[in-house]
């Protein structure tokens, strides 16, 4: 069951609470999450006592983010186990819920490896339930490690792609401390500039249909204090044809064995801008988030969402008529395109930013090297 039990910034102005956090109330374990449909709006707490709450919190982009849902995952297992449900049922139920951001399965397979092996070792079902939950604690710590040396690596690469500083950002989707055990991965290097004092503009793409740019993008970017403009995707193009973008930073939810990168739909057409323009598209994620089981990018499984969410202007604080309880934008019965990704292939990526370094030109044997270094660390 999912529950909203706290909402905070009664005087209006939202109030700081991590995007998931562990709890032990009296009453059970629980894994309580910032509730991002409801973002900017407001701070809402949504708590899951059960595997299947965050299932369904998964499938509605209450949490969301490709480094977030392996983090999730990876408690969701620790949950199941904690309250006495069959680990392996929650495990497939979890991995399941979205099919591209291949953090998700690789935060459950942790947690559940590590039921598995105290269960092994002959651990009681409370011992095993306490290694499924380090196993989380201990991918939530690495993801907030790997976010910083990502910031320091992506800062680096845009120093020396981009001497002189005054750097004018252009990213999509949202790749900042929502989506993560740190402060993210793109969204990370912009604030790393914003920091040292050379980040001139953060271009903030609303990402349609569902505005992860205008809703968590700009949210975080406002937090912080960076100078931000949103912009309309399709509005991309006449931004650079005008010459006030730098660099494109986005963030990846799999990055395929030969370098394709599927990410929010939208970074593809924004790939071929910078490539026309020879503006650097630079991509930001953890090592994870590379699957060399997946060996190009017409294997990557894409996300079909609903498509009430391009029909209807959907919110949580909108519940008009629409099938999904949105304002309709077109008429009744109208059919809708809507992949939440599309793959960028590796000729158009200038480079690839993991916490292990940044590999440009990107090639299946330079992916490949880096993911055997960081399984050596
Ligand atoms: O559908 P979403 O909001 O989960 O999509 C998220 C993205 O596409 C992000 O860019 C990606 O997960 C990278 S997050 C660091």
């Amino acid at each position: 069951m999912a529950d909203q039990y706290a909402q905070s910034g009664e005087d209006g102005r939202p109030t700081e609470i991590p995007a998931i956090r562990w709890d032990e109330p009296p009453e059970g374990p629980v894994l309580v999450l910032l509730d991002q449909t409801r973002l900017p709006a407001e701070e809402v707490e949504l708590v899951c006592t059960d595997a299947s709450a965050l299932v369904d919190a998964i499938r509605s982009l209450a949490v969301r983010g490709a480094p977030l849902l392996g983090i999730a995952g990876a408690y969701g297992v620790a949950l199941a186990a904690a309250r006495g449900f069959d680990v392996d049922e929650a495990a497939v139920a979890l991995a399941g819920a979205r099919p591209t951001a291949v953090n998700l399965s690789v935060g459950v397979r942790r947690a559940q490896a590590a039921h598995r092996d105290a269960v092994a070792k002959g651990g009681d079902p409370e011992q095993a339930a306490g290694a499924a939950l380090a196993a989380a604690r201990r991918l939530h710590r690495e993801d907030a490690e790997a976010s910083a040396r990502m910031a320091a690596h992506g800062l680096a690469l845009l120093d020396e792609l981009l001497p002189g500083g005054g750097h004018r950002i252009l990213t999509h989707c949202n790749t900042g401390a929502l989506v993560s055990g740190g402060e993210g991965t793109a969204f990370a290097v912009a604030l790393a500039a914003h920091r040292d004092g050379r980040l001139r503009r953060l271009w903030v793409d609303e990402t349609r249909p569902l505005l992860q740019g205008a809703r968590l993008t700009a949210y975080e970017a406002a937090r912080n204090g960076m100078a931000y403009t949103l912009l309309t995707d399709n509005a991309a193009g006449s931004l650079f044809a005008a010459g006030e973008v730098d660099a494109v930073l986005i963030g990846a939810d799999r990055i395929a064995a030969d370098g394709s990168v599927a990410n929010k739909v939208g970074s593809y057409p924004l790939a071929v801008l910078a490539r026309y323009h020879h503006v650097p598209f630079i991509v930001v994620a953890p090592v994870t988030t590379v699957d060399p089981d997946t060996p190009d990018g017409a294997s990557i499984e894409v996300e079909q969402r609903p498509g009430f969410e391009v029909t209807e202007i959907t919110s949580p604080q909108v519940t008009v008529s629409g099938a999904g309880g949105g304002i309709p934008v077109a008429p009744l019965g109208t059919q809708a395109y809507n992949p939440a990704f599309d793959v960028t292939p590796p000729e158009l990526v200038t480079a690839i930013v993991t916490e292990e370094g940044a590999v440009s030109p990107v090639t299946a044997e330079a992916l490949a090297e880096l993911c055997d270094r960081s399984r050596q660390v």
